[in-house]
């Protein structure tokens, strides 16, 4: 039985990684998919691979005009969107004294601003149709705790767990469940510019520290995109519509909360 069978579902910065592991298992599941992604070439391509069911749709998440743009052609070509996700992130590292108001300028218009405008712009789509829907931000480990060199990224990620449940509390009231996902270390492209940023803050040789973290997560291995799409597609799921406002770990027993 497909769980998504219908649904129609926009995912942000879904040309590569995780975004785009989502997509390939809600297209799976019976949905159809809209990568929403700034590098549109890449989206282009995603959606090419990825076949029937899936477009690709130019996307920057810290421009309204673009958000609005961007949901539009969804709701157009799909009729409607019942399932966001909030994936769409940066990342960055920095001591404290050396942290500059532009990175933390920059990070935050992605990671934090992005997130809440995509929901709003969703959501007011949602309530009109009056059907409900899911949303899903992904958060990190990084958003449960702070961290020497990644200040800016974990509070923006802590942001995400908080809008997370402020918006999950209102739209509720509107059969729109919003919940996130906290991943751990999953590798892929997005952690080779972080082990880069080690490499050159803790003088590590490179693929060093992914080695490290890899080898300090209790399940004995670094995650993979395709660890998480279980959380996604059940998050989506009418099987989660009594679930509102949780951000759920999905890291290897990293945190436990
Ligand atoms: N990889 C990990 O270890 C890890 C761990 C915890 C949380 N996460 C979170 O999971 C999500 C996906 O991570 P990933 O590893 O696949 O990242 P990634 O860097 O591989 O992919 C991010 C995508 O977002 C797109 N993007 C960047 N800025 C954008 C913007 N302004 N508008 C639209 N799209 C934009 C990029 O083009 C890219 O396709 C992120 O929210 C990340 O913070 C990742």
């Amino acid at each position: 039985m497909q769980r998504l069978n219908g649904k129609r579902a926009l995912i942000t910065g879904a040309a590569r990684g995780i975004g785009l592991e989502f997509a390939r298992a809600y297209l799976a599941e019976g949905a159809r998919v809209a990568i929403g992604d700034i590098n549109i070439d890449a989206a282009r391509k995603a959606a090419q691979g990825l076949g029937d069911g899936a477009i690709a749709v130019r996307l920057d998440v810290t421009d309204q005009a673009l958000i609005d743009a961007c949901v539009a052609q969804v709701e157009d070509a799909f009729g409607g969107i019942d399932i966001l996700i909030n994936n769409a992130a940066l990342f960055t590292a920095a001591p404290i004294v050396e942290i500059t108001r532009a990175d933390y300028d920059r990070i935050f218009a992605v990671n934090v601003s992005g997130t809440l405008f995509m929901m709003q712009a969703v959501a007011r789509g949602m309530i009109d149709r009056g059907q409900g829907g899911k949303i899903i931000n992904m958060a990190s480990q990084a958003g449960r705790r702070g961290e020497a060199l990644v200040a800016v990224y974990c509070a923006s990620k802590a942001a995400v767990i908080s809008l997370t449940q402020s918006a999950g509390l209102n739209l509720i009231a509107h059969g729109i469940n919003v919940n996130a996902i906290a991943p751990g270390v999953v590798d892929g492209e997005h952690w080779d510019g972080v082990d880069a940023f080690f490499a050159k803050y803790e003088n590590k040789a490179p693929g060093q520290k992914k080695k490290e973290v890899g080898a300090a997560v209790p399940f004995g291995r670094m995650g993979t995109a395709a660890d998480l799409t279980g959380m996604a597609i059940f998050l989506a799921s009418s099987e989660a519509d009594y679930i509102v406002a949780q951000t759920y770990n999905v890291d290897g027993g990293q945190w436990m909360s």
